[in-house]
């Protein structure tokens, strides 16, 4: 069975992805930690994430995995690094570039062969899986979204302010609804639901619910 979780930045998808993976013994798959992973990859070349070309040459000598919930980088473990606001940027300008999103489009395709998976991101319902059992779209007031990843930065020890991630969130979201391959929206099928008053566990038993009924 796939389960899809796709939605803007900050909307709560990673965590209800992670927890709904859980309660039904299902893989998880973190596709957003895989473009993140090519930043990381284009910043070390010194290679501009924006240059279609020059990251399209680059493609070749970058190799994404992500097993059991990590992100390797060339088979280094690189999960701990990805989560800054500067390979946030890099993430969303790598993703828009055709290349890149066929490569990582394919490797998750794989990763979901004769498994039961919850796969999350922005085009997973809508374009990698259409045949997905369960769709979900999460979406949530922007403020509310900022204030969320704020507080997650925080956790991990960086200080943020919330109108810098708000600014930074709108330009990602709005580069991702914008792109020709893989736009972000919610499949027709999508089930919408709106996280700005709910509680992660909330937001998870409302998936759960709608999983058991579909399984
Ligand atoms: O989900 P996360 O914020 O970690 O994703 C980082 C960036 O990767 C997003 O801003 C988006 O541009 C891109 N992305 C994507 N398609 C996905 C997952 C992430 O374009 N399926």
């Amino acid at each position: 069975m796939i389960v899809t979780i796709d939605g803007p930045s900050g909307v709560g998808k990673s965590t209800a992805t992670r927890e709904l993976a859980a309660r039904f013994g299902f893989e998880y798959l973190n596709t957003g930690s895989m473009y993140r992973a090519v930043a990381l990859a284009m910043h070390r070349l010194g290679v501009p994430t924006s240059d279609e070309r020059a990251v399209g040459a680059a493609l070749a000598g970058v190799r994404v995995e992500v097993p059991l919930g990590r992100v390797l980088l060339n088979g280094a473990d690189v999960s701990g690094l990805i989560r800054t606001p500067e390979v946030s940027r890099g993430a969303s300008e790598v993703a828009v570039h055709r290349a890149v999103r066929l490569l990582l489009v394919a490797s998750q395709r794989a990763a979901a062969v004769g498994r039961d998976i919850v796969c999350d991101g922005r085009d997973q319902g809508s374009f990698v899986f259409p045949l997905a059992e369960c769709k979900f779209f999460l979406v949530a007031d922007a403020r509310v979204r900022a204030e969320r990843r704020a507080a997650e930065l925080a956790r991990d020890g960086a200080t943020v302010s919330v109108e810098d991630i708000h600014r930074d969130q709108e330009t990602r979201d709005h580069r991702d609804t914008q792109r020709d391959l893989g736009p972000m929206r919610p499949a027709p099928d999508a089930v919408v639901v709106d996280t700005t008053t709910l509680t992660t566990a909330e937001v998870v038993e409302r998936l759960e619910n709608i999983v058991l009924a579909v399984r």
